[in-house]
């Protein structure tokens, strides 16, 4: 078992002697547990194959899932991608500092331990300040999948790191809760028109503003297990998200989907089941079961997204056997929402009518 040390960190202005800490120990090839604006990253030094390693054993991560490397600056994206195309470049300008990862063909300098052996890598550069002192104070690209235990719901404070990893990693920087709560969007530029391998931070919308062209892989929208030969994002085919609890996702109109959650939860407690139902501000007050929590109110699919990691590890610690959950509107930050939804289900989805 290593050590773990536990450093709170201002947000808004993090400690200068703090942040040197962890760059340290980044520098030496260990592993920091940091915040961005999405959810907590697991952090190591990109450029090194050892230190890369060590995350994949410490979240228990299959090694052919590539991770994303975490940069300060554009320039950066330079150091470690070729023939980034103009498009990359426009989107770099508009939404970084932010929620969305590019995925580019990459430079030898990358190694295949940052890459799970892909010939592209993903980059992005986080909208959070003590992210980015880090990476700058380490002076070097920081690799970081969100830091979770494989297969569990990602960290959205620092609570949910210690929870799954200490004991584990090096150092966990507690800057408090993240505000985006799902993680970013990962967009494949290395094809035309650019396609979506992951919805999140960034919304489709916002994307096809600015690009014109956007598609969507089908695992995206996938409201059952899409079976991959080749996955062009490993993380595809993982299991993923999954709380300990039985996760149902009720979908249809909103007035049905109330109907069912109800009818379901009543039928699973006369069963002798202890249920939660993960249900919105608009309906939160038709349900009855055992322990009912809201992903804040339809119109706001930003709070959803900010919530809904918590909730489903909330869920777990109340000792529920089974969460009904209603679906929300697929647009917005929803279509991030919905995709993590049905993934925790397993593709457990009802559709009420
Ligand atoms: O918001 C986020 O993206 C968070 C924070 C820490 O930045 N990170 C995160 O990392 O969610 P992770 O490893 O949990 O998810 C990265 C996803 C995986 O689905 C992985 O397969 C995909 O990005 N990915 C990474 N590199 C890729 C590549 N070269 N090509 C395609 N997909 C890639
Ligand atoms: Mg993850």
């Amino acid at each position: 078992m290593k050590r773990t040390i536990v450093l709170k960190v201002n947000p808004e202005k993090p400690e200068a002697e703090k942040i040197r800490v962890a760059a340290k120990i980044i520098r030496r090839g260990g592993l920091v547990a940091f915040p961005t604006e999405t959810v907590y990253g697991l952090g190591a030094d990109a450029l090194n194959p050892e230190a890369v390693t060590q995350i994949y054993l410490a979240k228990k991560r299959p090694l052919d899932n590539p991770i994303i490397v975490h940069v300060a600056s554009e320039n950066d994206v330079y150091r470690l991608a070729e023939n980034v195309p103009e498009k990359a470049r426009r989107l770099m300008s508009v939404f970084w500092p932010g929620p969305l990862t590019l995925v580019l063909k990459a430079k030898d300098i990358v190694p295949k331990a940052t890459t799970g052996g892909l010939d592209t890598v993903a980059v992005r550069m986080p909208n959070l300040r003590v992210a980015l002192a880090l990476i700058k104070e380490s002076r070097v690209p920081i690799a970081a999948p969100s830091a979770n235990l494989s297969g569990k719901p990602s960290p959205t404070t620092a609570e949910h790191v210690k929870q799954d990893l200490y004991g584990r990693i090096d150092l966990i920087l507690d800057a408090g809760p993240t505000e985006v709560g799902v993680e970013s969007t990962v967009l494949d530029l290395t094809m035309d028109p650019p396609q979506i391998l992951r919805p999140g931070g960034v919304s489709y919308e916002a994307l096809s503003e600015v690009l014109g062209r956007v598609e969507l892989h089908p695992t995206v929208v996938a409201d059952r297990e899409i079976s991959l030969v080749h996955a062009r994002s490993p993380g595809m085919k993982h299991k993923h998200y999954a709380p300990k609890a039985k996760v149902i996702v009720v979908e249809g109109e909103p007035e049905a989907v109330r109907r069912k959650v109800q009818e379901l939860a009543e039928e699973h407690r006369k069963n002798g089941r202890s249920v939660g139902v993960l249900a919105t501000d608009e309906n939160k007050r038709f349900y009855k079961a055992n322990v009912i929590k809201s992903l804040g109110a339809r119109r706001d699919l930003s709070s959803a997204a900010r919530n809904l990691f918590k909730m489903l590890r909330e869920f777990d610690e109340e000792k529920v056997d089974i969460i009904i959950a209603e679906s929300v509107p697929i647009e917005g930050l929803g279509l991030a929402v919905m995709n993590r939804l049905r993934k925790a289900s397993g593709f457990n989805i009802v559709k009420a009518d």
